[in-house]
């Protein structure tokens, strides 16, 4: 491949330990809308189609790999120990050898800038021919950033907030921590950075100043909206970006045609799809790979994950519905518990109290109250009894039970596994089935009713009794 100064290489810093976020895990790996923040930074980038893509890990380096290997082609550079900013960029120069073009670095931990300020920084900054863009802001909260000095309107340096005077932390226009720079001088004017300042590290923003000083041009990129380039430090911070994320995943989502009640207390991740006509009632946590049909309804404290569920599906109040999938036109809960690979046919009912694990129910089947189908396979229009348990489990392995079209199970049965309840059987009220029931047979296990006359009578009148 040749490369041409139209060639973009992305540089993300993550290696960074997130100190104030004060956690066991990195910080890029915290999450928004179900993503770790890297992975919007990553989306961000993919707009732009670059040449590459490397990330710099440092701080449990081998954790935000292992979150990533789902990425193909991305190259990592790897920080250790972490000295600032300019040295994590330093660590991609292996990377980047013999290469030429842009380099846009991006930080980690800012995962809210828009693909058209990237695009725009591209164009400004090879437009200008410059040797460094910087992507800034203005806002009344400047505190924690890198202020932007500037020199009869041109840019003229960076001063980080512990090393600024009293009137330059006044300045309210802040560094983003977002560039491009032009391959060719980068890496040997990195090596010229000091580190005397208040944190003793080698800052990435002394660039600026050095690059002036040797009258190569460095240009800004003003962004309107000072939200776009927001960098997370504390779980302060992480929640408020969330925020930020709910409430466009959730215009978005009724841009569509879907009908939050409330969407201030609707949590829909990124990667959720929704059907119009869907409505969505308070409560509500839409998770992971989750898609929704149309004209379903969704009611109060329901959470959801890593599911499918087919159009005017109806779940009830407080279910949990994980790794399951739920045809169209079936019922769940109120009180439900669907987990991973739990299937509800067609127009199917499952009611209060009924948990299925890998466990299929047949198209109009029902199961209306209180019971646990664990590794089942339930042909259609079975009906499931109240009280209603598979004994799947024999202390050592799985075992599966199978009940096929048009069976019925009585109240308080247990079906000891492996067992096959043949098509359109009976099982009585009470039954433990030891045994396959064939198809069109009653299955009853309990003895004969015996009533003792007189007998409340008698205990009544017992001496014992007081
Ligand atoms: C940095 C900028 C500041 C800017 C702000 C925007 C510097 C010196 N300061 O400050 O001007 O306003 O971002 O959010 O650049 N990282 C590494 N290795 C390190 C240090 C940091 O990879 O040795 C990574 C972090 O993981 C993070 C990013 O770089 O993703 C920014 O580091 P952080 O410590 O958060 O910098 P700020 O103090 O916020
Ligand atoms: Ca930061």
């Amino acid at each position: 491949m040749t490369n041409t100064s139209a060639d973009v290489h992305v540089v993300i810093l993550a290696a960074g330990q997130g100190t104030r976020m004060k956690s066991a895990q990195p910080k890029v790996l915290h999450e928004i809308l179900g993503q770790p923040l890297i992975e919007h930074v990553l989306r961000t980038s993919d707009s732009l189609s670059p040449t590459s893509v490397t990330v710099v890990v440092g701080h449990r380096a081998d954790v935000v790999r292992e979150r990533l290997a789902g990425r193909p082609g991305l190259q990592f550079a790897v920080q250790e120990p972490q000295r600032g900013t300019a040295h994590a960029l330093q660590q991609a120069e292996q990377v980047l050898a013999g290469r030429s073009g842009t380099v846009v670095l991006l930080s980690g931990d800012a995962p809210r800038l828009s693909p058209q300020t990237l695009r725009r920084l591209i164009d400004v900054h090879c437009g200008a021919n410059a040797a460094a863009t910087v992507v800034t802001a203005t806002t009344e909260r400047p505190h924690g950033y890198g202020r932007i000095v500037r020199d009869e309107g041109r840019i003229a340096r960076i001063v980080e907030e512990r090393d600024a005077s009293p009137t330059e932390r006044q300045i309210q226009e802040i560094n983003s921590g977002i560039y491009a720079f032009d391959l060719a001088p980068l890496f040997e004017a990195l090596r010229s950075i000091a580190s005397q300042n208040a944190q003793g590290e080698y800052y990435l923003t002394d660039l600026v100043g050095i690059y002036r000083r040797r009258k190569l041009p460095v240009e800004t990129v003003h962004v309107e909206n000072a939200q776009e380039i927001l960098g997370i430090n504390s779980r302060t911070e992480l929640a408020e970006m969330s925020s930020l994320f709910r409430q466009t995943k959730n215009d978005e989502v009724m841009a569509a045609g879907v009908t939050l009640i409330d969407p201030a207390t609707t949590y829909i991740d990124a990667d959720v799809v929704i059907g119009p006509d869907t409505v969505i009632h308070p409560g509500v946590v839409l998770q992971g790979r989750t898609r929704v049909g149309s004209a379903c309804e969704i009611q109060a404290n329901v959470r959801i994950s890593d599911s499918t569920l087919g159009d005017r599906v109806t779940v009830n109040n407080f279910c949990l519905i994980s790794g399951a999938r739920v045809a169209d036109g079936a019922s769940v809960g109120p009180f439900a518990h669907l987990r991973l690979d739990a299937v509800v046919g067609e127009k199917a009912k499952i009611g209060n109290f009924v948990e299925l694990k890998n466990t299929t129910m047949g198209p109009g089947s029902k199961a209306n109250h209180l019971a646990y189908l664990g590794d089942a396979t339930i042909g259609a229009n079975v009906n499931i009894g109240a009280g209603t348990i598979t004994c799947n489990y024999d202390g050592v392995r799985k075992q599966q039970t199978v009940i096929e079209e048009g069976a019925f199970i009585g109240s308080d049965s247990q079906l000891i596994a492996p067992v096959t309840i043949g098509r359109g059987a009976y099982v009585g009220s009470g039954t433990t089935v030891r045994q396959d029931v064939p198809a069109g047979a009653l299955a009853v296990s309990a003895g004969k009713q015996r009533n003792i006359e007189g007998w409340v009578e008698r205990k009544k009148g017992s001496p014992a009794e007081p």
